[in-house]
């Protein structure tokens, strides 16, 4: 029963943390809705800190918004849901990012990357989020606080070239096919996106470790993240599914009523959820 343990992992973790600034400015933001939408979920609260970011075109291969024939049927009525947004599109917060599906355009920066105000692990590039995620972050926090759990931001956006390093880290020290399971290849990463980020506790024992499962702030995200839009992406026995062992650290936001759906109906992976081919590895 291994999860994602192994010799080096303290030392990624390491790496994980170690922020780079790498701020540039954006042209524009994408719309990520697809589906006649009257609103736009913006959640309300403090506005965050402004930070930089840059668009960077560099377009692949895009990946369909439509279920593969041999896909598996969806679990949820997503359409019953009242807003709908793009799989494709990383400025969506419904993008999907794994291991068939790399972002589009590969080396993909946020328009609006923004610090929360949130207790920081991290500094510089690692410190920052797109502006909805870093809004719920705020909120997320902010009860995590008033139920007595402390979370800080451990690793939130990573760029194409901080994903680069962080994999070729963990490639050098694990070898590839360990890195596989444990870290995104770069343009492969939701980290990219600015929709997620890791948690930690302030503490650091269990830090990016298999016993971070059992502390009280990955106990309490994971029973209540998605009241704030969130849901641990890659849950325990779910590889097959999401091509990674379990990171009860690692949070994606999809939104409050997405999010709620999925924990209500129990099921564990965007993949099912959204009705997506399983990406267990790259094609
Ligand atoms: N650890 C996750 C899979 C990432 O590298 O994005
Ligand atoms: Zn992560």
């Amino acid at each position: 029963m291994c999860y994602n343990c192994g010799p080096s992992r303290r030392s990624f973790a390491t790496l994980l943390a170690a922020g780079v600034g790498m701020a540039a400015l954006a042209a524009c933001t994408p719309d990520n809705r697809v589906a006649t939408p009257t609103s736009t979920p913006s959640p309300s609260g403090p506005a965050p800190t402004p930070a930089a970011a840059t668009t960077t075109a560099a377009p692949s291969a895009a990946p369909s918004d439509q279920p593969p024939s041999g896909a598996p049927p969806s679990k949820a009525p997503s359409a019953a849901l009242s807003q709908q947004f793009s799989h494709s599109d990383p400025a969506s917060q419904w993008v999907i990012v794994n291991k068939h599906r790399p972002l589009s355009p590969l080396q993909f920066v946020p328009a609006d990357l923004v610090r929360p105000r949130v207790q920081l692990a991290v500094s510089g590039e690692a410190s920052l989020l797109n502006s909805t995620t870093a809004t719920a972050a705020e909120k997320l926090f902010a009860a995590a606080t008033s139920a007595g759990v402390t979370l800080t931001l451990a690793s939130g956006y990573r760029s194409f070239q901080t994903q680069t390093a962080t994999y070729n880290g963990y490639a050098s020290t694990r070898g590839q096919a360990s890195a596989d399971t444990a870290s995104a290849r770069p343009g492969f990463s939701e980290h990219q996106t600015g929709w997620a980020f890791d948690i930690g506790d302030g503490g650091g024992a269990c830090s990016f470790e298999p016993c971070f499962a059992d502390q009280p702030a990955a106990v309490w995200a994971k029973a209540n993240a998605y009241k704030f839009g969130f849901v641990v992406r890659y849950p325990w026995m779910l590889n097959d599914v999401t091509g990674y062992y379990y990171e009860p650290w690692h949070l994606r936001f999809i939104g409050v009523e997405a999010a709620t759906d999925m924990s209500k109906r129990g099921i564990g992976t965007l993949e099912e959820y959204f009705g997506l081919e399983a990406a267990p590895g790259y094609l």
